[in-house]
């Protein structure tokens, strides 16, 4: 008999693009990237590479990438200063290897990269090694260039990403920097072993609030959507580490719908943005809950006074945001370190909507490459 058999299909796993199956393995990366890292209520990276004293005298990091695996580096530069208490700066690898960055033998250079062979990313860590920096990598592959020039790695266990815009490999990625930073934080003394255990277990809880998201917010995001289709542009908004995750959710809303989306610190709209409000604008709003909620909440009335457009992200049970809000999606209450893992899920839902209504190949958008391994 004949059986009809499309390759296509298959791999794609009965989802219709590689993006939405990707972003739905999402709880499974958590898993995965958290699996045996805890042993005798110890923190337990095995391919760390380098010893506690060598990371006890870490005085300075730098975290280099490119593209999401940057945005990755800006939402853990809270945790790494915040839990171990040195000084963290993220840097766009492009800019970082063409200056002359302060780099002794207690400086950790640290690179996010997918793939491990971003042209950029590379030629950075050369150069901070030369200079004497101990480099560690977060890498999705194994054996990539970025794994083997590294002192030590870790793994983000996403598995094979296709679609071009990262998703399930940026979820990795800040899980595996958020081990690096409670890492950082039990060598320096700065977070006890019971501290360390407690925040552990609430970063593996955000793989079921990643799954609640993905069961229960479609509809909501699939109406948000409707209202940017025809837009020209669009303004990520949010603050503390808010910001942080709408320039992730304004690079996947460019890439993958062609809508021009920029991400603002929603304290500093008033010093420019907020010229481009006028009524029907789309304004994406990060106000989860945290110490700066009634800050972006003001923030967002003086969008609203002019009429934009509001889409929220908010914490489940926050009705108070409905009052200024058009559209609300819900993520589960959590940590506010932690919020990127899951506030991320409903922006990258929400530019694959977008991009649809728009007749847009998801997977492969125009002109940009899955690994850019040139300068
Ligand atoms: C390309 C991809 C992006 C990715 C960036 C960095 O631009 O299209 O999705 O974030 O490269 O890639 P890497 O492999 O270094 O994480």
């Amino acid at each position: 008999t004949h059986v009809d058999w499309d390759v296509d299909v298959a791999e794609k796993g009965g989802y219709p693009d590689f993006m939405l199956k990707e972003i739905s393995e999402q709880p499974r990366v958590v898993r995965d990237t958290l699996v045996g890292r805890m042993r005798g209520g110890e923190l337990d990276i095995d391919e760390l590479g380098l010893s506690y004293e060598e990371l006890d005298i870490i005085d300075r990091v730098y975290v280099i990438a490119c593209g999401t695996s940057f945005h990755a580096g800006l939402i853990v530069k809270n945790m790494i200063e915040g839990w171990a208490r040195i000084p963290c700066e993220v840097e766009a690898a492009s800019e970082f290897r063409y200056r002359d960055p302060i780099i002794t033998p207690s400086t950790l250079v640290v690179a996010v990269s997918q793939s491990g062979e971003t042209a950029d990313t590379l030629a950075a860590i050369r150069d901070a090694r030369i200079r004497g920096a101990k480099v560690f990598g977060i890498t999705n592959v194994i054996g990539s260039p970025v794994a083997r020039e590294a002192d030590g790695v870790i793994y983000t266990k996403a598995n094979k990403e296709i679609a071009v815009a990262s998703t399930k490999s940026f979820i990795g990625q800040v899980v595996s920097l958020t081990l690096l930073a409670l890492m950082l934080g039990q060598v320096k003394g700065k977070l006890t072993c019971g501290q360390v255990r407690m925040l552990f277990h609430e970063l593996g809880d955000t793989a079921e609030q990643i799954q609640w998201i993905m069961d229960t917010q479609g509809a909501a995001i699939r109406e948000a959507a409707l209202a940017c289709k025809d837009a020209q542009s669009a303004l990520f908004v949010g603050r503390g580490v808010g910001s942080a995750i709408c320039y992730e959710g304004a690079l996947k809303l460019k890439e993958v719908s062609y809508l021009h989306a920029e991400a603002y610190a929603a304290g500093e709209m008033k010093h420019g943005p907020i010229a481009l409000i006028e009524p029907g604008f789309p304004v994406i709003a990060v106000t989860t809950r945290s110490p700066v909620y009634d800050k972006t909440v003001s923030n967002l009335k003086e969008c609203e006074a002019r009429g934009a457009e509001i889409i929220a992200v908010a914490t489940e049970g926050d009705e108070e945001i409905r009052a200024i809000a058009d559209h609300v999606i819900y993520i589960p209450r959590v940590r506010d370190c932690f919020s990127p893992i899951t506030a991320t899920v409903p922006l990258q839902l929400l530019a694959r909507e977008v991009a649809l209504l728009r007749d847009c190949n998801v997977d492969q958008p125009r002109n940009l490459a899955k690994s850019v391994t040139v300068e």
